[in-house]
């Protein structure tokens, strides 16, 4: 290629010959109950709980709601009529394709106990969620402890892994651990597994963060958890059941609740999908101060730490570097290009309600970081951090808010309430307005997918129809295709979050793509996911797909081994 036509495909690739909106925050449509968890569970609805008690304007069976579907279409949301008591719960999909919702709070004047409960949200195809059915009855089904404020991540064989969480009411601190692990649906008979890294992260450990990732580290079987808890860190090997110490957070930096900074795992590239880890936010305050003694001024942190997941880059370390704010309580999106979305949370103070010496309101954090920002993975170190081009939101996302990608590939942002129940006058008062963060592709020609299957096998080669944006037609575009699980998040983290890049060639015609799927269930665990494809700056929507046989967990390893 000449270089006059590489200037030209690089100027018209990064957007700069395409008119249209910049990067764009859209108010639309109220949420009804507090949304302080959220999965997109279809290409047309997103799913969230709240705490039976909060008293939201959304009624069902004569009561405040505290399950709703959000339907991305209408911006409306429609009551769901969930049992047991989903306040600080988690979640994720099986590899069958059902959400399943875990831990919760104690019972409620309406709510049946939580702590154990298994929440069952089946696959659901009606645009509307006319007809969608969750199955919510822990006399039925139950976890085998207690758990409130636990994390769960899809696994290697399409079973959820729960983690940690706390018997008992907590004001801040854990003080009734639950220091061990689970699965669901069980393994080892049902009986939980303890977790000396629990013990040792207490006491602000609630909300371990966990992600999945393949790589040969330690000469073990392959297929393991990078968990994150208070500042330690762990590599933890399922099939064994053994912990591997790795280095602490540096600089005293705490990241679980109620110190909630966030992590994710970066895209995943072939051919060996290294892991590395992102580690933003939260503080470097002691926890071994009493919460009378904090205040929501206290400064958060604005540290990053990132670590390569192999033997070389443990032996390297954390690589430091800092957000353009401190935030405690942000939340980590990954965008279909790669980049890292950082949004919400607050300059200063804790994560919890009501529980510090100076308080702002009920809030145990002030001064809500109200830029987003954006992480590119790929740049030096000391330059991957920007705010340019970035809008600033009016309305803060503190404790108990939420933000996930859509299939649309704009990031919806819901909830926030620091405060006990329903307050509609204190300083951070219960938030139910939901919003969207439109990147510019969004009112932009956008590149599009068609007849993509609606099941892909591991270790496999599909193609699919394109529809190329018609400033690219005629040069030789460069094209990326991620395979995304959208997460769910709650807490300020996002867990199963993941990118994996997809090797993709583009036929000669330039309408078709021959796409070949993720080697195998250790790269990808087996499930729904979405496929976007970006060309230069523009995103398609994503296509959902579901990843593997689709059987119920466990699923056997499929694909080929790497
Ligand atoms: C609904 O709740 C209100 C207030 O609690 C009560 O007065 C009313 O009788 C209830 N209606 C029905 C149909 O249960
Ligand atoms: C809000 O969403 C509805 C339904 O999609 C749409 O008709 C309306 O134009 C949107 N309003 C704004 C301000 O974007
Ligand atoms: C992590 O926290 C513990 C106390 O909770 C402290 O002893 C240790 O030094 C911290 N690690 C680092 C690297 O700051
Ligand atoms: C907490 O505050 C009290 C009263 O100001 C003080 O006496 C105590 O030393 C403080 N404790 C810690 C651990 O900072
Ligand atoms: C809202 O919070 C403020 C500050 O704690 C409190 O004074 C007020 O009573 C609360 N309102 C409700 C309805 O709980
Ligand atoms: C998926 O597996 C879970 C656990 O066995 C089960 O409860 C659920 O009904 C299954 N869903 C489908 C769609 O098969």
């Amino acid at each position: 290629m000449n270089h006059l036509v590489q200037a030209l495909l690089v100027a018209i690739l990064s957007g700069t010959l395409v008119a249209g909106a910049g990067w764009a925050f859209v108010q639309n449509g109220t949420s009804g109950i507090l949304a302080l968890e959220a999965i997109i569970v279809s290409p047309t609805l997103a799913l969230f709980f709240d705490f039976s008690g909060t008293g939201g304007p959304l009624q069902i069976n004569n009561h405040s709601a505290w399950g709703a579907l959000w339907n991305l279409e209408t911006n409306e949301p429609t009551a769901l009529n969930v049992v047991s008591d989903t306040f600080c719960a988690s979640g994720g999909f099986l590899s069958n394709g059902s959400m399943v919702s875990v831990g919760g709070q104690m019972a409620g004047a309406i709510a049946v106990d939580g702590r154990m409960g298994v929440r069952i949200f089946e696959p659901c195809s009606s645009p509307d969620g006319a007809g969608c059915t969750l199955f919510d009855n822990p006399d039925v089904v139950h976890l085998a402890e207690t758990r409130w404020y636990p994390s769960s991540l899809r696994i290697f064989d399409g079973s959820l892994m729960i983690a940690g969480g706390i018997h008992e009411q907590t004001v801040f601190y854990n003080t009734d651990p639950v220091n061990s692990f689970e699965f669901f649906p069980s393994k080892d008979k049902g009986v939980p597994r303890p977790s000396a890294f629990l013990e040792r992260s207490l006491v602000a450990n609630l909300f371990p963060r966990q992600v999945h990732f393949t790589h040969k580290v330690l000469a073990l079987p392959d297929g393991k958890i990078f968990m994150v808890a208070n500042n330690q860190t762990i590599i933890y090997d399922i099939e064994t059941d053994t912990e591997f110490i790795l280095p602490d957070l540096p600089n005293g930096v705490r990241v679980t609740n109620p110190f909630d900074g966030t992590i994710t795992l970066l895209p995943l590239s072939p051919p060996l999908y290294v892991p590395e880890v992102l580690v933003c936010g939260g503080t470097d305050t002691s926890d071994q101060i009493p919460a009378s003694n904090l205040s929501s001024q206290d400064p958060a942190s604005d540290q990053c730490s990132r670590i390569t997941v192999t033997p070389a880059g443990i032996q390297k370390g954390w690589e430091v570097e800092h957000m353009l704010e401190r935030r405690i309580m942000p939340e980590m999106i990954l965008l279909p290009n790669g980049q890292v979305l950082i949004i919400n949370g607050g300059q200063t103070g804790y994560a919890a309600i009501a529980a510090v010496g100076v308080l702002q309101g009920n809030s145990d954090a002030d001064n809500p970081a109200l830029t987003p920002s954006l992480y590119d993975p790929s740049a030096p170190l000391g330059k991957r951090i920007s705010n340019e081009g970035l809008p600033t939101s009016d309305i803060p996302r503190m404790y108990h808010s939420t933000a996930t990608l859509t299939p649309s590939g704009n990031i919806l942002l819901a909830g926030s309430n620091p405060n006990p129940s329903l307050n509609e006058t204190v300083k951070f008062s219960t938030e139910f307005r939901v919003q969207y963060l439109n990147p510019p592709y969004m009112s932009q020609q956008r590149p599009a997918l068609s007849g993509v299957p609606s099941k892909i096998a591991f270790d496999s080669t599909f193609t699919v129809g394109v529809t190329l944006p018609e400033h690219v037609l005629g040069v030789l575009p460069v094209v990326k295709v991620a395979l995304m699980d959208l997460g769910f998040s709650t807490h300020a983290f996002h867990s199963s979050a993941r990118l994996v890049w997809l090797e993709a060639t583009l036929v000669l015609d330039h309408k078709t793509l021959e796409i070949k799927s993720p080697p195998n269930n250790r790269v990808y665990p087996p499930g729904p996911g979405y496929i976007f494809l970006t060309v230069g700056d523009m995103t398609s929507v994503g296509a959902h797909v579901m990843v593997g046989s689709g059987a119920s967990p466990p699923v056997p390893d499929q694909g080929r081994k790497i």
